[in-house]
């Protein structure tokens, strides 16, 4: 936990360093952020594994199932929000940003090699996520259905929770930089 409250002008390359942390490692409670979104029923939320990181270009990137409802939903409406909290730090952070979806080309092809064979066996359930199991199912094509879905970052929202107060900031993407202000918690 920060003693003291950190630099203002530094906090956007401190949050995007912290990110491709967690990216880079499983342990990281930042690994699995919960990432929401909204559909014709209001917003939906649910955790993933926070993929890859690029600080260069504001992405945060995730993997899901092209047969999800997520997939469909985001095709509509692509404005997502991402939280992330680390308990033992104290530390959440809120990302809002939009998501693109990549099915094929390089990015995604590389996003694929990237996974353990484990990992890509789930994209070979028979039927999209959701639906209802019976018997006989057979695993179909794993790649098919496998999305990358790379959301870029216009807005984030740290807060610093402290023994005596609580640091919270707001950074905006704003005419090719970011710019960071103290707000109250
Ligand atoms: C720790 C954890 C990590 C998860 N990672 C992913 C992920 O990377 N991608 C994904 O599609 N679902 C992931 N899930 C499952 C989702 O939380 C969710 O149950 C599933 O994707 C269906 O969501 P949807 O119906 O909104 O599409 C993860 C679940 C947990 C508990």
């Amino acid at each position: 936990m920060h003693a003291e409250r950190p630099a203002i002008a530094g906090l956007p390359a401190q949050c995007w360093q912290r990110l491709e942390q967690a990216a880079a490692s499983a342990d990281d409670p930042w690994h699995t952020p919960a990432l929401a979104n909204l559909d014709k029923d209001g917003p939906q939320v649910r955790c993933v594994v926070l993929r890859a990181v690029s600080a260069a270009e504001r992405t945060l990137i995730c993997h899901t199932d092209i047969r999800s409802p997520k997939a469909r939903a985001l095709a509509a409406d692509p404005r997502v929000s991402w939280l992330f909290y680390d308990p033992v730090a104290r530390l959440q952070l809120r990302a809002k940003g939009t998501a693109e979806q990549l099915h094929s080309g390089a990015f995604a092809e590389q996003q694929w090699h990237a996974l353990h064979a484990g990992s890509q066996a789930l994209y070979g359930q028979d039927g999209p996520p959701g639906m209802a199991l019976t018997e006989g199912q057979s695993a179909g094509q794993e790649r098919t259905h496998f999305l990358a879905l790379r959301c870029q970052i216009e807005q984030l929202d740290w807060l610093q929770l402290g023994r005596q107060a609580h640091w919270r900031a707001a950074l905006r993407w704003r005419g090719g930089q970011w710019q960071a202000q103290w707000i109250n918690p």
